[in-house]
């Protein structure tokens, strides 16, 4: 295992030796040209003044040697050029596979960092299955304090009767869809609405008519002839199921409630936008004021 990552390494370092050496080369090309134009130009400047050949000889009004000499300055300073500011240090090619290999190298990663969302979230993770064979209108229902919670020790942490009566209009004669502990939570089935309760345990007894499912596929499956089934609770199984929700009916509860220990997940407004609000004041009936907020994806 070491000994292959060490191979890497040396062929890297190898690879930066090359480079470092065609640039010294590169440099010392630079030099070379720069003492054979001083040695080429004082050549010129005595065999025109010292020696008078090509004496009669001008260009641009200026003795011919004067002319070579701007000339050969001029190529000199675009070797320069070229070597100095042009020329990246390690080379185009080098950058290319450079590139590659940090590309490469995130594939893995992004490939690895899959593999474990997978590995921890499988109901998420099969989410373009669900997608596919989930039937449209698949609606949250929910009621949660400004602080998101909606429960605690397995009950609910207020009593609202308007919200339960509006909970019943909504949901009657659908199927609804929960986890086993909100499905515990009841002291009997709801009547006139099709159970769907979500369990890990094979053998898990109940009621007649209760349909009993092992993940949210299945729940969702079995209320597809439904046409609006609805997502009833608790905590887990709203988390797993908003992001295949076309909907959500939230009773916003307009306290915050310290002491709870289920909460709702976080309602992204990038994605969902509240279409319909009625606000419900506090009164002799009700503890808290709360609002029917609807929420559809934007
Ligand atoms: N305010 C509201 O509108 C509202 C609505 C509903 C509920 N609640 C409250 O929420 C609380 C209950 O919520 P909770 O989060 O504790 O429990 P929950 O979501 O009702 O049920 C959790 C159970 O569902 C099963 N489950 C979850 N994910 C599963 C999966 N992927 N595959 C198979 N089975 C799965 C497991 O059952 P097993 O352990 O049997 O395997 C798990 O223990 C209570 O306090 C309740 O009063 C509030």
């Amino acid at each position: 295992m070491f000994g292959k990552k060490k191979k890497q390494v040396d062929q890297a370092e190898l690879e930066l030796l090359k480079n470092a050496q065609r640039r010294i080369k590169q440099k010392k090309g630079v030099y070379t040209h720069f003492i054979l134009f001083l040695i080429g130009s004082v050549c010129f400047i005595i065999a025109n003044l010292v020696l008078g050949i090509g004496e009669t000889v001008t260009i641009f009004n200026t003795h011919w040697f004067v002319t070579a000499i701007g000339v050969w300055f001029l190529l000199f300073l675009y070797h320069a050029f070229n070597v100095f500011v042009t020329s990246k240090f390690m080379g185009k090619q080098w950058q290319d596979d450079q590139l590659n290999q940090l590309i490469t190298k995130q594939k893995a990663k992004i490939t690895e960092m899959q593999k474990q969302v997978e590995k921890d979230f499988p109901l998420l993770a099969s989410k373009s299955t669900i997608k596919t064979k989930k039937q449209a209108n698949i609606t949250l229902i929910v009621a949660a304090g400004e602080d998101n919670a909606i429960g605690k020790d397995n009950d609910l942490i207020w009593h609202l009767s308007d919200d339960l009566k509006r909970f019943k209009n909504l949901t009657d004669g659908h199927h609804i869809i929960m986890g086993r502990k909100t499905f515990e939570s009841f002291p009997k089935p709801l009547p006139n609405r099709t159970h769907i309760v979500i369990t890990r345990q094979d053998n898990y007894q109940v009621p007649t008519g209760v349909i009993v499912v092992h993940n949210l596929e299945d729940a969702f499956d079995a209320a597809r002839s439904d046409s609006q089934p609805f997502v009833i609770g608790g905590g887990e199984i709203y988390k797993q199921a908003l992001p295949f929700a076309d909907k959500i009916e939230l009773t916003r509860v307009h306290e915050s409630f310290k002491n709870a220990d289920v909460f709702f997940p976080e309602i992204d407004a990038s994605i969902w936008k509240a279409t319909n609000t009625v606000l419900h004041e506090k009164d002799e009936k009700h503890a808290y004021s709360f609002s029917f907020i609807t929420y559809e994806r934007g």
